[in-house]
């Protein structure tokens, strides 16, 4: 089935064509420049963009696939959980592309889109799974046990790990987006310079305000901000107390349920240093690791369109009258 995906949640605006599992276009138009100036992405201005983008969009990604409108058999698109103004773009995008070409219609949740990514590399995971999910929004661990069956077995209590990096980008000077910023930086800066925070040790949940408050409190004693040669280390060391503890908390759920596949997903896991010590506990343990190549990590509709055709031809499409959620929790079962 060649399905193609439509992608507009936050501040991507993104369009993917997929055939049977396999990625065959995949074009993303980011609006990070316009949101830049305001340390943060502002609802009114990404709906605003994401109507100028959509249309060149899809039609680049209909090119890229080597594709017209007439070769689609199926639209997936993400329906939340999101912007409500942004979804709505995408969304009322992919109804009237629906209705006018008769194929069918899937909304999917964005968080098992970036589940599903991982699916879309050769080598995939085997139900069941652990999956960590970690953004700018989410921090969630799931035990997976096929499409659709998600247990939720710990998130965070506050801040998601990429609003951790953003917020500490901001409180440092350093710009947005903060977490591919600090990725850069950090990589010629000591992990143990600073001793940051690890929260909530024993539990399955995460908590990250600890960690940004102690930032902040860092700043306010010394009065003065970090000079260029020691803004590498406070980032290492701030990276680190993240990384840390995600790592730890998501292999301890593996052991836990004796399960030794583990998924990791979501734009944090674009992180060199999430991605370095995931490898290395994964081999120490014996686990199995997926992580998708980083284009499919942050927000993309290849991961929209390959969980669509799955659902399109599980269960069939929705009716035309779909509307976007701003939040959408998956289905929770019992692990
Ligand atoms: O999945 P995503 O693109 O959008 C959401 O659904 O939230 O994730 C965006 C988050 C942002 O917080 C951003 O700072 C973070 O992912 N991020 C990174 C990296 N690239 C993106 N964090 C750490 N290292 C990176 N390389
Ligand atoms: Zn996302």
């Amino acid at each position: 089935m060649i399905v193609l995906g439509i992608e507009s949640s936050c501040d991507e605006t993104a369009a993917a064509v997929v055939r049977d599992g396999k990625m065959l276009s995949n074009v993303i138009a980011t609006q990070i420049k316009d949101h830049s100036a305001f340390g943060g992405v502002v609802p009114e201005i990404a709906s605003r963009k994401h109507l100028e983008a959509i249309s060149p969009v899809i039609e680049r990604a209909l090119a890229d696939a080597k594709l017209t409108l007439n070769g689609i058999e199926g639209i997936a698109v993400t329906r939340g959980p999101g912007l409500v103004g942004s979804l709505l773009v995408g969304l009322s995008t992919a109804k009237a592309l629906a209705y006018a070409l008769g194929i069918p219609l899937a909304g999917v949740n964005h968080i098992e889109g970036h589940v599903m990514a991982s699916f879309l590399s050769d080598e995939k995971p085997q139900f069941p799974f652990i999956a960590l999910v970690v953004s700018g929004g989410h921090t969630n661990v799931y035990l997976v046990n096929d499409y659709h069956q998600f247990c939720r077995l710990g998130q965070t209590r506050d801040d998601a790990a990429g609003e951790a990096l953003d917020k500490a980008a901001r409180l440092l000077g350093l710009g947005y987006p903060g977490g591919v910023i600090i990725d850069k930086l950090s990589v010629n800066g000591n992990p143990e310079a600073y001793d940051f925070p690890r929260a909530m040790k024993d539990s399955s949940d995460f908590s990250f305000s600890g960690l940004k408050t102690s930032l902040l409190n860092m700043l306010k004693k010394r009065g003065r901000p970090f000079s260029d040669d020691e803004l590498p280390d406070v980032a290492a060391s701030y990276q680190e107390a993240i990384v840390d503890v995600l790592v730890r908390k998501t292999v301890r759920e593996g052991l836990v349920h004796n399960i030794r596949q583990l998924v990791v997903c979501g734009g944090v896991a674009a992180n060199s240093r999430l991605r370095h010590r995931f490898t290395e506990a994964a081999r120490a343990e014996g686990m199995d690791l997926f992580i998708p190549p980083m284009v499919l990590c942050t927000d993309n509709a290849a991961m929209i369109a390959v969980l669509g055709e799955i659902i399109l031809k599980n269960r069939g499409g929705d009716a035309l009258d779909l509307n976007a959620v701003s939040r959408w929790p998956l289905v929770d079962c019992r692990p």
